[in-house]
């Protein structure tokens, strides 16, 4: 029929690979929520552990106002990619890796999280029952997005009696305006992301809820986001609101050290791996502010930014510019060496990649 042909494109890059790919226009994917067909929703009661999910028509979920998650941010999130192979076939890149995080930060919050096994197998069948969705190769990726959180009825500050563990999933093409461009970043002084002894380690959703109001500002003022400062000596990186920072100078990659203030991202993880492999002397440790002046290069990490390049810091005011504003040659070597990877082009020597 003509519908059915209509949402039939052959792969761009392959002259004998057709895969069915949802019709919509691929080479204007930003970072915005597009609907697809399905989501996975798994519940438990506190002290049970999660066993079978199923797979629904993505949609509107139901929540009790009272609902842990809702009146005390009782809630994690995750984010990992889907790439489409030239053959047509669908790469996870290190989903144990969000796996194990979600269990630590379960634990952190008080609350049940899936098996790793449960939680691979519960994206694989979400990725699968969405494959229409995962962009044709070159075009983006699927983003997708594994909740945890408190959905059973609570008056009282307390953990609440039932959990909630849903995946839902959005193609997605670059995070920021600027796409691989440079992004410019200022220094806040003031607000702090993450606290000692706080969750500034774990992905809980008010870490990113409490940085909105920053964000905003910089954006109002023209930057793409917000670098911040450890909130005790106010002077060591910390990370930006939605990615990690390394700073560069000479063949020496620096970023800060995991200490519970930093989000463990595993982009970071991997670049740290990968850098390595090629080179370069990778230190994880506190990074002075004042080591922005004279680095090379700055770059920040995450799932949904992978590497961007950053071509300014202002701090009190004073911008600090990197590579005359251009991409950093690092930064570049970095981004190409891991994209070629997530998207099957090169050897997965670290065994990094599930192919579905
Ligand atoms: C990710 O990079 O996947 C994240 O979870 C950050 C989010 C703010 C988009």
């Amino acid at each position: 029929s003509k519908k059915l042909s209509s949402t039939i494109q052959e792969a761009p890059l392959t002259s004998d690979v057709a895969y069915e790919l949802a019709d919509i226009d691929w080479d204007s994917l930003g970072f915005a929520l597009m609907p697809t067909d399905f989501m996975y929703i798994m519940k438990c009661s506190r002290g049970q552990t999660f066993s079978k999910g199923e797979l629904q028509r993505y949609g509107n979920i139901e929540l009790s106002p009272s609902a842990g998650v809702l009146n005390y941010g009782q809630g994690l999130f995750e984010g990992l990619k889907a790439y489409r192979k030239q053959d047509g076939n669908i790469l996870l890149f290190r989903p144990e890796e969000n796996a194990l995080r979600m269990r630590m930060g379960a634990e952190r919050m008080c609350m049940p999280s899936p098996t790793i096994e449960l939680f691979v197998d519960a994206v694989t069948a979400t990725v699968l029952a969405n494959k229409r969705w995962v962009p044709p190769p070159g075009k983006g990726s699927l983003y997708i997005r594994p909740l945890l959180m408190g959905s059973g009825a609570v008056l009282g500050l307390a953990p609440a009696p039932e959990y909630t563990f849903l995946i839902y999933v959005s193609p997605v093409g670059n995070y920021f305006k600027e796409g691989i461009a440079p992004i410019h970043l200022m220094i806040d002084t003031e607000v702090h992301r993450a606290t000692p002894g706080g969750t500034g380690g774990v992905k809980t959703i008010g870490n990113y809820a409490s940085v909105l109001k920053a964000q905003t500002a910089a954006k109002a003022k023209g930057f793409t986001d917000v670098l911040y400062l450890d909130c005790v000596n106010k002077k060591y990186l910390e990370e930006v609101s939605s990615c990690n920072v390394f700073v560069v100078k000479g063949n020496v990659i620096s970023t800060p050290s995991i200490k519970g203030t930093i989000l463990p991202g595993i982009t970071r993880k991997s670049i740290i791996d990968v850098a390595r492999s090629q080179g370069f002397q990778v230190e994880e440790r506190l990074v002075d502010v004042d080591e922005l002046l004279d680095a090379d290069e700055v770059f920040c990490t995450g799932t949904a930014v992978v590497i961007s390049p950053v071509g300014s810091i202002t701090y009190h005011g004073e911008r600090i510019s990197y590579r005359n504003g251009g991409i950093g040659v690092v930064s570049q070597q970095l981004y190409s060496a891991l994209t070629r990877l997530q998207m099957g082009l090169t050897e997965d020597k670290m065994d990094w990649l599930l192919e579905l």
